[in-house]
């Protein structure tokens, strides 16, 4: 069946950290994880909150359709993101349901695949939507973070796992799906 799947993929700490300052809290110290984000996410379709593009400077992501969830998208139809080349939507349903239409355009059947990439307001929206997650579990604490990701026990079902050390930290990428 041509079925896009819906994933989300994140970065924590041991207390679900994944923001601080609207950046990372552990900033650029980990480019093995950003290489695993760049490599899973491109030609796809990605889905993210507006505060989390204007923590890229407000500059899409090459080489993938960029979607930002927005309470006003018609704010932005005359705005910097048209030019961009950037859809705003105005709730994560509507996002992911522009997301399927491209991923079926761009991606043969079977290669389907949607990423929410965040934040942390996003992912609270997306929990019940999302099929798969692609977590990095970062064995640390980040005292000074101010947004977290949500519980995800309910993705139980460990598909992959490896760890990294990378600049003092050590980390885990973790596949998980639902069961
Ligand atoms: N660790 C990681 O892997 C990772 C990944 C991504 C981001 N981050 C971090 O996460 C932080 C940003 O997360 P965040 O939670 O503050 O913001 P966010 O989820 O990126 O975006 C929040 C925005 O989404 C829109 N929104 C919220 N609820 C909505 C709804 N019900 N319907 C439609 N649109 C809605 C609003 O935009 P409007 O105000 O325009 O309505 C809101 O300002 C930053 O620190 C960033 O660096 C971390």
């Amino acid at each position: 069946m041509n079925k896009p799947i819906v994933s989300m993929i994140v970065a924590v700490g041991e207390n679900r950290e994944m923001g601080a300052n609207n950046d990372l809290p552990w900033g650029r110290a980990l480019p093995t994880d950003m290489n695993r984000f760049r490599n899973k996410t491109r030609g796809h379709t990605i889905i993210m909150g507006k505060r989390t593009f204007e923590s890229m400077q407000s500059k899409p992501l090459p080489n993938r359709v960029n979607i930002v969830v927005s309470r006003n998208p018609s704010m932005h139809d005359i705005s910097i993101y048209h030019a961009k080349n950037v859809i705003v939507c105005g709730s994560v349903e509507e996002a992911i349901e522009e997301a399927k239409k491209n991923e079926k355009e761009a991606m043969p059947a079977g290669r389907q695949e949607i990423f929410i990439i965040g934040g942390g307001k996003i992912f609270e929206l997306s929990m019940l939507l999302a099929d798969k997650l692609y977590l990095t579990l970062i064995h640390a604490k980040f005292p000074d973070a101010d947004v977290f990701f949500p519980d995800y026990s309910e993705f139980k079902k460990e598909v992959y796992r490896e760890k990294v050390s990378e600049n003092g930290y050590n980390y885990e990428f973790v596949d998980l799906e639902r069961s």
